[in-house]
């Protein structure tokens, strides 16, 4: 019993550890990169102005447009990163804007629905949840061969409820039990269990993949 306290402690920490690394890099891009960035593209723009040269300065405006490509994308990779909603607004907006930049890259919609009253809820779980849902999300864009996904996130007084259904493909699950080498899904379990939650997987081959989420709140 010891072992397995501390065993989990570990894997707490570890994961606590991999999250405040991942938020430094988000930063770092977000504040760092980006902002020296958008220096050049000022320093660029100025010098554009004064060359006199026409293909000088459309080599010029070529390079302003790259780089104002650049920041953009380094800001989506900040954002799915570490969101910042998620430390500020909470969970739900966090989702709401995680699902905005995952519809415009997957083309698949998601229907997200949110009853009860929603509850604020301690950094490390709301990191946890959100990051489990990122990996059914992810998984579904590698593998469910769907457009369409239900999201429902259900707040009793003591749990917080969420379920995933992609009506996609489905698959075997005993193929990808916790014997098997499948991190992902593995990890899923894993980190819920750390919340003192539950993460169940349920998949039928031709009617979809389920996962249900619960959190004691
Ligand atoms: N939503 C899904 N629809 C269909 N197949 C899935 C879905 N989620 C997972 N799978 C299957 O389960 C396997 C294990 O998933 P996972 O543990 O996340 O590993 P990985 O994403 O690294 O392949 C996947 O390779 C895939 O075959
Ligand atoms: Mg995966």
């Amino acid at each position: 019993m010891d072992v397995f306290k501390s065993k989990q402690q570990v894997s707490t920490y570890i994961i606590h550890s991999q999250e405040e690394e991942i938020k430094r890099i988000a930063l770092e891009l977000h504040e760092g990169v980006g902002q020296n960035l958008y220096s050049i593209l000022t320093g660029l723009q100025f010098v554009e102005s004064a060359a006199q040269e026409p293909h000088m300065k459309n080599y010029l405006r070529e390079m302003e447009s790259l780089i104002e490509k650049t920041i953009q994308e380094i800001r989506l990779l900040s954002v799915e990163l570490h969101p910042p909603a998620l430390t500020t607004l909470g969970l739900l907006p966090a989702m709401k804007s995680y699902i905005k930049l995952y519809t415009s890259t997957f083309g698949i919609l998601v229907d997200l629905e949110s009853t009860g009253k929603e509850k604020s809820i301690p950094e490390r779980n709301n990191i946890a949840v959100f990051r489990v849902c990122q990996e059914a999300l992810t998984n579904i864009a590698k593998y469910a061969d769907t457009s369409h996904v239900k999201m429902n996130f259900i707040w009793n007084n003591d749990e917080l409820k969420i379920t995933i259904h992609d009506f996609g493909k489905g698959f075997q699950l005993e193929e990808h039990d916790d014997h098997h080498h499948s991190s992902g899904l593995a990890a899923m379990k894993e980190r819920m269990l750390l919340t003192g939650g539950q993460c169940t997987i349920s998949s039928k081959i031709g009617e979809g993949t389920s996962i249900e989420l619960s959190l004691p709140l």
